[in-house]
């Protein structure tokens, strides 16, 4: 059983500026919903109740958001309004959080091994926030658990991305087991487009093995500076132990504002079709 997933939630959010001046890009919403909350719901869904974030400055309204807010909710208390509290009281009452601080930005891998006093050893899930995923009938997170029962090892989501982007992805290349997964043999960091091994891109769900946390104290920093899971992830691939899965859904990167609109149509259309 897989418990435990960490949202790594210290970035700037720099693509959204001014709106993430004071407030993180996490707690912009979706319709109503903000996007960290979505990605709590995926994990709990996915069977996944102790939920990890590893924060940074600027990111309280994270922790308020799963918490109790004593003096609204006394005001809305017997209104109509109580209703629209209904998902965040459920996750708060099913869920466990905890949190611990990034103190510099060092990249995704560095956020990763700082959030292991929190997961200790056990596999885990990783959501960031900014890809939000939809799945059906299964979400995103529950799909990769499976594929995890099977095979044992590290799992990471994967879809086609067009050449011209592949600059901002993990990419990844491997043996084809069937239409779903791939056994990774190469993980490279934002490759320019001639030197990447394919057009397959990692997106924001992994579900990792503990000898990370090993693998990544000893990883130098590689693109841009930073420690890569990317690399981390390599070493693991390098012994046949990370699977690339071709998920069931569909994925929107609220990390732009294309994506972000994208996700806001969608999601509006698709409350229109709900009686
Ligand atoms: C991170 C990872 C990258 C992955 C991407 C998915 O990049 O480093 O390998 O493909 O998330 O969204 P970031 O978007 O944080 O730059």
């Amino acid at each position: 059983m897989i418990t435990k997933c960490l949202f790594p939630v210290a970035g700037y959010g720099t693509r959204f500026l001014p709106a993430t001046k004071a407030q993180p890009k996490e707690m912009l919403p979706i319709l109503t919903t903000p996007l960290i909350q979505y990605g709590v719901e995926e994990a709990l869904a996915a069977g996944m109740q102790n939920i990890a974030f590893v924060t940074g400055r600027n990111k309280r309204a994270i922790e308020d958001h799963f918490d109790i807010t004593y003096e609204l909710e006394d005001q809305i208390n017997g209104t109509s309004k109580e209703n629209q509290l209904h998902s965040i009281r459920e996750l708060i009452g099913r869920c466990t959080f905890s949190y611990t601080r990034q103190a510099h930005m060092r990249g995704l891998g560095d956020a990763i091994l700082t959030g292991e006093m929190l997961i200790g050893n056990q596999p885990f899930g990783v959501i960031l926030a900014d890809d939000l995923c939809v799945g059906e009938p299964d979400n995103v997170m529950a799909q990769m658990v499976r594929v995890y029962e099977k095979y044992r090892c590290s799992v990471v989501a994967v879809e086609e991305v067009p050449l011209g982007e592949v600059d901002k992805y993990g990419i990844i290349s491997g043996a084809q087991l069937d239409d779903e997964h791939i056994q990774i043999e190469r993980m490279v960091e934002k490759p320019a487009p001639q030197d990447a091994p394919s057009n397959l891109a990692v997106i924001g769900r992994y579900i990792l093995t503990p000898d990370i946390f090993e693998i990544l104290r000893s990883t130098p920093p590689g693109k841009n500076g930073e420690v890569q899971l990317t690399d981390a992830l390599q070493t693991q691939a390098a012994e046949g132990e990370v699977i690339g899965y071709r998920f069931q859904g569909r994925r929107f990167d609220c990390g732009s504002v294309d994506g972000f609109v994208e996700a806001t149509n969608f999601f509006y259309a698709r409350r229109a079709e709900t009686p």
